[in-house]
């Protein structure tokens, strides 16, 4: 009997594997109070099917960071759909987009549109592989997710159906410990094809300095330009070895930068990759990089064994494209990028006071990078705990906010930051009463689950 109530949620799982087409929206990942099933979004609201309204922090997985159904891109989209949408050779709009790209981003000589981050990262991989003539690859541990294809996958904890063969081709290196990376390079000396990150995901790359704390504490407010970090090793280290240098900026990109994280650590990778927020929740992400790699993809290089380099049907969807080129206007007249910086800046240094003032300090806290932040749930042990997260997000869902994570957009306003805060300040009243008493008396349902496990 599954302990999923809810008459949708059982609707979906009986139809589709896990509930719904992504792992990180299933039942299992969410509170039994959380929305079940939804009809639409509009700005940073989301309604379900009863109508109901929510306050939304997961964006569509870190897809939208404008806002749901803008307007002005839905129109460009549409505009594309009338057109045709998807039409016999390249379309004009395929050309300005990939222009628009390798203008933004200084690495990316070239770029190929895809529909989805996983099939992005392979390529880049594959890429990797071909140039170099050399199989391993090196990612990062720390970082959750860059593909659903083997050669990462392989490398989780639910490598059920991956070949041996596979998995014993990717290895893992920690995030900011160059050590651990060196020493990878070293074992697998001369059969290392790539390196594979996120530029960052909840900290910074690590100064060269001695002084951590302040890295750690002002990070936000570091030229990290003018700094040796740990991503200007890794680019060094690719380079005096002959590795491909890949940056992962699913996340990253048209986040921490228009023009890219890479911009803002002033690194230039071999290649990169972007997806997610590059079209405000349309389907549309890429594989961009240096002539000299990219074009192992081409047409036209006649004494060069040819790669098969992503190559689909829908990969140049011109409702996707036109609505990339419309969310990067977007990003640059509205200062999206600044907007967001700032409102997870003070959603961090609030919640924490809030958080404090509830003296609650050392078992709930907001951290990460401003324009991304994460929060961080602890038992009375402090120790990191997926009850007390169940227990808090199901506590702010009863203020009609969904908090699965924080995915920050333009249209998150000075109005929804006092709504939320006020939130952490009520749902924080039960929080701590949980510490007192133990969490399972106020838990009205399941606890949530890691995506990566290996067992139901
Ligand atoms: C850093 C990173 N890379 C790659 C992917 C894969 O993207 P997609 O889900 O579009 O296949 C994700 C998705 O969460 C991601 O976060």
């Amino acid at each position: 009997m599954s302990k999923f109530k809810n008459k949708y949620t059982q609707k979906l799982l009986k139809v589709i594997p896990g509930g719904s087409h992504t792992y990180s929206r299933g039942a299992d990942t969410f509170p039994s109070n959380a929305p079940s099933i939804l009809e639409k979004g509009k700005g940073v609201y989301i309604f379900d099917e009863t109508g109901k309204k929510y306050l939304d922090y997961g964006m569509g997985l870190r897809s939208v960071n404008i806002g749901y159904a803008e307007k002005s891109i839905n129109k460009a989209a549409i505009n594309a759909i009338i057109k045709g949408n998807n039409l016999t050779r390249p379309s004009l709009i395929e050309l300005k987009a990939a222009e628009l790209l390798t203008s933004l981003i200084k690495s990316s000589d070239m770029v190929k549109f895809t529909k989805n981050g996983s099939t992005a990262v392979t390529a880049a991989v594959k890429l990797a592989r071909a140039y170099t003539g050399k199989n391993i690859v090196l990612r990062c541990a720390e970082q959750p997710f860059f593909s659903y294809d083997d050669w990462f996958i392989g490398s989780t904890n639910i490598p059920r159906g991956v070949t041996d063969e596979t998995r014993k081709l990717t290895k893992l290196f920690h995030y900011n410990d160059i050590e651990s990376l060196k020493k990878l390079i070293k074992k697998y000396k001369n059969k290392v094809a790539c390196v594979v990150l996120e530029p960052s995901s909840t900290e910074h790359p690590k100064l060269n300095k001695k002084d951590i704390r302040l890295c750690k504490r002002e990070g936000n407010f570091i030229d990290f330009r003018k700094e040796n970090h740990f991503l200007k090793q890794v680019e060094r280290i690719c380079k005096e070895n002959d590795i491909v240098f890949i940056l992962d900026e699913m996340i990253t990109g048209f986040r921490w930068h228009i023009n890219g994280a890479q911009h803002f650590y002033d690194v230039s990778p071999d290649l990169s990759t972007f997806g997610k927020a590059m079209a405000n929740g349309f389907s549309v992400s890429c594989i961009s990089g240096k002539k000299k790699i990219m074009e192992l993809g081409s047409i036209t290089n006649k004494k060069q064994e040819r790669v098969f380099l992503l190559s689909t049907t829908h990969g140049a969807e011109m409702n996707g494209l036109s609505a990339f080129i419309e969310t990067m206007k977007f990003l640059k007249n509205k200062n999206v990028i600044k907007h967001n910086w700032n409102y997870g800046k003070k959603l961090i240094i609030e919640g924490n006071r809030i958080a404090k003032k509830n003296g609650l300090e050392d078992f709930f806290n907001f951290s990460g990078i401003a324009c991304s932040p994460n929060y961080n749930c602890f038992d009375a042990n402090k120790n990191n705990s997926l009850e007390f997260r169940t227990l808090f997000i199901q506590e702010m869902l009863k203020n009609h906010i969904l908090m699965p994570w924080v995915a920050l957009a333009f249209r998150h306003t000075e109005k929804e930051l006092n709504k939320t805060l006020l939130s952490i300040d009520k749902s924080l009243f039960t929080y701590k009463k949980a510490l007192k008493y133990g969490p399972k008396r106020y838990l009205k349902g399941h606890v949530i689950k890691p995506v990566f496990r290996k067992y139901n």
